[in-house]
């Protein structure tokens, strides 16, 4: 799968700096027909009818997973959040079996309603709850018993799981009595048994010990039609391990016979043996020192990307992705991150790195990218997948957003009593397009509105009609995203757990319109005219319109301040006017979401559209550029796709549309008036 071509680490057929050139470092990457050949050589051995339920855990990338089910595999799923990745996937219900020793009664509940394989019981307790949420759907649930064989696997404490004392699955004595319940119990279906007996195995034998174990409960409880040995075939992480473990389609040829002499169907859940090879890291050397006699080399990624090695103490072999002859020489790997446990590798021997250098971790496809997180403020890495000479990301890197995104600032609860007595203010208006953000690319127009306060005028089932407060926008948005709270007036205010989708009619197939993720709340800086500039949780500045904020009594008028603002911002200085439907000073607001997402906006003020300029300089308009017209609002998006919002029949209509279309220039020719500059002299304050 890794070979150097030309002196260049190749992933088959692809050139692994073509991909890191164009993502970036770190960067995972996977070749899909090594996960090809590893399902091959492991089905070799076993009986055609086995299933190979593939285990989610190890690596749960959509596009690995849409390949497994191509290749005939079912899944193995701990958790609801795998059984609907499995299912969108593509993976047949009938072909999903469900472990886990604290399924929540929604997640069984799920498991029944989708009518998957088998769900595995791993304690009495958690078999009544099945029967009872099964008697309450009034569905059948096959299940198997989870028998913790007692085995002692040979292989790492932290990842063997059928010894006696661990938390998985019951005693024989146990699943004798849930068999023997479930019997009686006329939608339980006990037609399968479970044993997982740990991970990193490196033979045949503990299978075999583990069946032989379970043997008298097979022979007992005839209603056993599946046998699930589990995962666990392991595989060697470096070269020098590679006689330690067998060849993987040695495993089917010892244990086939047994099965067979049993006359069940088998079961396998393999997970590292899968997909651990077809993974590679890529990170780049930033920094090289000596320090108290150890050569440390500091690279990009760390253990939040890799953190095997630190739980572990596995071995993950470092191979410089620009072929190097140099003799080897020991260095520890380690990351950015403020712990003496960041490290990659230890006293590892290899061409001494040089700075700006690529290196490759290799067998990383296995439970690398699913455990990685954002500790540090670090944001997730890239994946991309391989097919011989083709390739494509299938994970974007995680941006400040995302960090970000689902975290919400009440100022009130934080702050000093002294600071309490600054106003904080709900915007009500506030508006930006999300393609804005480079990563937004669809063709699916959405807005971030910030606090928007909203008037509930028709509930119709789970879809309410909503109007803002401010004229002119209204759509359809999911009643669950509906939250009042303590309202002036008669608005009612929504508080989105998520992005609330707007939509322009009350069903899933009507168009989505605009996004509202709400009631942030925001400290009112000071006031110019009819507007006030806010101050955004990460510390930008926005305006809006004053009448749109909650409680302004305080509200300080700082217009040099201002102006100042907004000549660093958006390097012209003065404001930019017009009455758009979001209020006023738009691109401030932009630009201060630009500013708090870490997005470089690229951007020539040479080619902004200032208020008052007449509509043919629509044409001079390039990639990257803002416009403001009133009740209107469009930007060109790198793609030179034109989107516009425009304000219909009480509406707000977000169409996408080319700007080489003659008819749309008549159009907005009629319907907008451009706008004016508001603010009269602006050089006064700023000299
Ligand atoms: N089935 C069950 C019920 C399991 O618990 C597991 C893994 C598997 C199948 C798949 O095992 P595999 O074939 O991948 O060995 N994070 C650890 C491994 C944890 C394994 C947990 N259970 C590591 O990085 O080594």
């Amino acid at each position: 799968m890794l070979s150097y071509k030309n002196g260049q680490l190749h992933i088959e057929d692809v050139a692994v700096r073509d991909v890191a050139e164009e993502l970036g470092t770190p960067l995972y990457i996977y070749s899909l027909d090594e996960i090809e050949r590893r399902i091959r050589e492991l089905r070799s051995g076993f009986p055609e009818d086995t299933l190979i339920a593939y285990s989610l855990k190890a690596n749960a990338n959509l596009n690995i997973l849409y390949l497994l089910t191509h290749l005939g595999c079912g899944a193995d799923v701990v958790s609801g959040g795998e059984l609907k990745k499995a299912i969108l996937a593509g993976f047949p219900p009938e072909k999903i079996v469900f472990a886990g020793v604290g399924k929540t009664e929604a997640e069984i509940e799920e498991a029944i309603n989708k009518n998957i394989l088998l769900l595995n019981i791993e304690s009495g307790e958690e078999y009544l709850k099945v029967v009872e949420v099964a008697k309450r759907l009034n569905k059948p649930v096959r299940i198997a018993v989870r028998v913790n064989p007692e085995i002692e696997p040979g292989t790492d404490e932290q990842i063997a799981t059928g010894k006696r004392g661990t938390k998985f699955g019951v005693s024989p004595d146990a699943a004798y009595e849930i068999y023997t319940l479930a019997q009686n119990e006329e939608l339980v279906q006990p037609v399968g048994i479970h044993v997982h007996i740990g991970s990193q195995i490196r033979s045949p034998e503990p299978y075999l010990d583990a069946i032989e174990k379970i043997r008298p409960l097979i022979t007992e409880f005839s209603e056993i039609e599946y046998i699930d040995i589990g995962g666990g075939f392991g595989i060697p992480y470096t070269s020098e391990q590679e006689t330690d473990f067998v060849p993987l389609s040695e495993y089917g040829k010892a244990i086939s016979p047994v099965v067979k002499s049993l006359g069940k169907k088998l079961i396998i859940e393999p997970g590292r043996a899968v997909v651990a090879s077809s993974g590679i890291l890529v990170t780049k050397v930033l920094y090289r020192k000596l320090s108290g006699g150890v050569r440390y080399v500091i690279v990009d990624a760390a253990m939040n990307d890799l953190i095997r090695p630190k739980l572990y103490g596995a071995v993950h072999t470092a191979i410089p992705v620009e072929e190097k002859h140099d003799e080897p020489v020991e260095v520890d790997i380690v990351g950015p991150i403020c712990e003496p446990s960041d490290y990659l590798a230890k006293n590892y021997p290899i061409p001494m790195p040089e700075q700006g250098e690529l290196l490759s971790f290799t067998n990383v496809g296995a439970y690398v990218s699913v455990m990685a997180c954002n500790y540090n403020g670090r944001a997730r890495a890239p994946e991309a997948v391989v097919k011989g000479d083709k390739w494509v990301t299938t994970r974007d890197r995680e941006t400040f957003f995302d960090l970000v995104a689902k975290e919400r600032l009440f100022a009130p609860i934080v702050t000093s009593d002294e600071e309490k007595k600054t106003k904080l203010a709900t915007i009500r208006v506030g508006v930006t397009d999300i393609r804005a953000l480079p990563t937004f690319r669809s063709e699916r127009f959405s807005q971030i509105i910030y606090g928007f306060e909203m008037k509930v005028i028709e509930v119709r089932g789970e879809w309410a009609f909503i109007r803002t407060s401010q004229e002119g926008y209204a759509g359809w948005v999911q009643t669950a995203h509906i939250r009042y709270i303590d309202a002036p007036r008669e608005w009612t205010h929504i508080v989105a757990d998520d992005f609330a989708m707007l939509r322009d009619g009350p069903s899933e197939s009507s168009e989505p319109i605009g996004k509202l993720p709400l009631n942030s709340r925001v400290i009112v800086d000071h006031e110019v005219g009819e507007f006030s500039a806010i101050r955004l949780p990460g510390g930008d500045l926005a305006f809006v319109k004053s009448k749109h904020l909650l409680g302004k009594d305080e509200i300080r008028f700082n217009l040099k301040e201002m102006l100042n603002f907004s000549l660093r911002f958006i390097g012209v200085p003065y404001l930019w006017g017009g009455t758009t439907p979001f209020g006023f000073d738009c691109s401030g607001f932009v630009q201060a979401m630009y500013r708090r997402f870490g997005i470089e906006l690229p951007r020539d003020t040479k080619h902004q559209i200032n208020v008052g300029e007449p509509i043919e300089a629509i044409e001079k308009l390039r990639p990257g550029d803002l416009v403001f017209f009133p009740r209107h609002v469009g930007l060109y998006l790198g793609n030179m796709e034109f989107i516009h919002a425009s304000l219909e029949r009480g509406r707000v209509a977000i169409n996408s549309f080319d700007p080489e279309e003659t008819h749309y220039n008549e159009r907005l020719r009629k319907r907008f008036i451009i706008g004016r500059r508001i603010v009269k002299h602006p050089h006064r304050v700023v000299e």
